[in-house]
């Protein structure tokens, strides 16, 4: 008699209860290392919570319902008075105060897989500098480099990544030794993963002995922070601010001391960076309100007649627009986290899922086979208290390479640093020649690690006697 594998019997029955067995369709033929695999796989699987996903997107498809009545969000605005520029000063001053205490850390999401990119390999890894070539990664750990030297203060920096990508991102943060951070100041971590559905809401196998899994989507980082140790990390080391944003944004400020500020002054449980449509259709989510929460409509799922509305003097009505750059309080995300159901809804996404036939053959479908469940960091907003929602400018905080073409693509991104920089020089007295267009004519690119806005830079430029850009530059 051949041992049964180790709780074959409660996995096989569970997997039949939720009408999930044929995934053991091909137990026959499986060798002992592949029935370990598949049993190793369907231990991870919650079926309670599958079951409960299955009934609400694939049985009854019901789609998370549009919060009712919903109003434009309020925001702090850019300063334009005496008065809210000495606001935004005394925050800045929270903000470094609680930075040089140790309180706060940079923490970004770069579980997704890029496709729309076209870039293998993990997105961090793609070089996005316009003259020296950086990789958004090292990007952000040059600004991380100058919180530290300007702060004082060690401060971690948290990577979520997927099973998709963890150990590419690993051997690539490994290769370029951490850039040059304290090897035990930067801690991935892994987000979860949840299996596929087909359309009928049966498991998807992506090979005998293998179902098809996906990201939970960048709302796992709640979990995942607790799951795998972070949030104790960031306990023991005193950190109470997490400063959330996506690793597709070169121009991001890891950390912020104004926004710091502003989140801990209003005692926020998650604050969020905003910046104003530039289009009713820009695909970027809204934020609204709806019975006094603060929630983000993503751009799908806002209706047109809102997309479209527009204030008597001609401003969108629903124009605050969502960055994906956030703080979150720790306590918050334990709060969260601490529930045995996830506190994020998932959401449906309709995807091409490969997978086999009935006889075990590889199929790459043509059409969407399958439903992939994701969470959504911005559906914690309706839960926060007192969240905050700060206007940026977007020419120096925003331009995210998504696309290998058309919009948000890395040469819009490329053309948006040389824009900002060079502003930046001939704010802080440098020439920059530039055509009848306007355009630059060099290449300009500023490293954060020699200054991170025209205050720093003047005392460079000072420093390094620069009056003007008469080739491409790279002020590192
Ligand atoms: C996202 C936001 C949108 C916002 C816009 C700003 C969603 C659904 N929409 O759009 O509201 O206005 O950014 O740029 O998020 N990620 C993970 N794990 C996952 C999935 C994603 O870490 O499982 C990370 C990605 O690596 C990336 C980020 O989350 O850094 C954004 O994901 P993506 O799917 O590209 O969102 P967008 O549709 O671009």
């Amino acid at each position: 008699m051949p041992q049964e594998l180790p709780d074959e019997r409660a996995i096989r029955r569970r997997a039949a209860d939720a009408g999930q067995e044929h995934v053991f369709r091909f137990w026959g033929d499986l060798p002992e290392e592949g029935r370990r695999r598949l049993l190793a796989q369907l231990a991870e699987v919650d079926f309670e919570e599958l079951a409960e996903l299955i009934d609400q997107h694939v049985t009854h498809r019901r789609p998370p319902e549009l919060p009712p009545d919903l109003e434009p969000a309020p925001f702090i605005p850019l300063p334009t008075t005496d008065a809210e520029r000495s606001r935004r000063a005394r925050m800045r001053q929270l903000g470094e105060e609680l930075l040089a205490a140790g309180k706060a850390a940079p923490m970004v999401v770069a579980g997704g897989q890029g496709t729309r990119l076209g870039f293998e390999g993990p997105k961090g890894a793609f070089p996005i500098g316009p003259v020296s070539g950086l990789t958004l990664f090292e990007i952000f750990a040059e600004a991380i480099h100058a919180a530290r030297r300007a702060y004082g203060a060690s401060i971690p920096w948290y990577i979520m990544t997927s099973r998709a990508n963890d150990l590419a991102t690993r051997d690539f943060l490994e290769a370029h030794n951490y850039f040059d951070l304290p090897r035990a100041d930067v801690k991935c971590f892994m987000q979860g993963m949840m299996p596929a559905v087909d359309l009928e809401g049966k498991l998807i196998l992506s090979a005998r002995d293998q179902l098809a899994w996906s990201p939970d989507g960048h709302g796992g980082s709640i979990r995942a922070l607790a799951r795998t140790g972070m949030l104790a990390d960031m306990a023991a080391r005193g950190i109470e601010h997490i400063s959330y944003f996506q690793v597709d944004n070169p121009l991001v400020p890891p950390l912020d001391p104004v926004f710091i500020g502003h989140h801990a002054d209003a005692a926020s449980d998650m604050s969020s960076k905003m910046a104003r449509k530039r289009e009713p259709k820009e695909r970027i989510g809204a934020f609204c309100l709806s019975g006094g929460r603060l929630h983000v409509i993503e751009y799908s799922d806002l209706p047109d007649a809102l997309a479209e509305a527009r204030d008597p003097d001609g401003r969108l009505r629903f124009e605050a627009g969502s960055i994906a750059i956030h703080i979150l309080s720790r306590a918050f995300v334990e709060r969260l986290s601490a529930g045995r159901r996830f506190a994020l809804p998932f959401h449906r996404a309709e995807k091409r899922i490969p997978c086999i036939d009935d006889r075990g053959r590889p199929v790459n479908p043509a059409r969407p086979n399958g439903i992939k469940f994701e969470t959504f960091v911005f559906d914690a907003l309706p839960m926060a208290e007192n969240p905050v929602v700060l206007e940026i400018d977007r020419a120096v905080e925003f331009s995210p390479v998504k696309n290998a073409d058309a919009q948000d693509t890395p040469t819009t991104a490329r053309h948006d640093m040389l824009m900002l920089h060079a502003g930046w020089l001939e704010k802080a007295g440098v020439a920059v020649p530039r055509r009848p267009d306007g355009e630059p004519r060099f290449w300009v690119e500023i490293n954060p690690r020699a200054a991170r806005n025209v205050e720093e830079l003047k005392a460079l430029v000072a420093r390094r006697g620069i009056r003007k850009v008469t080739r491409d530059l790279y002020l590192a």
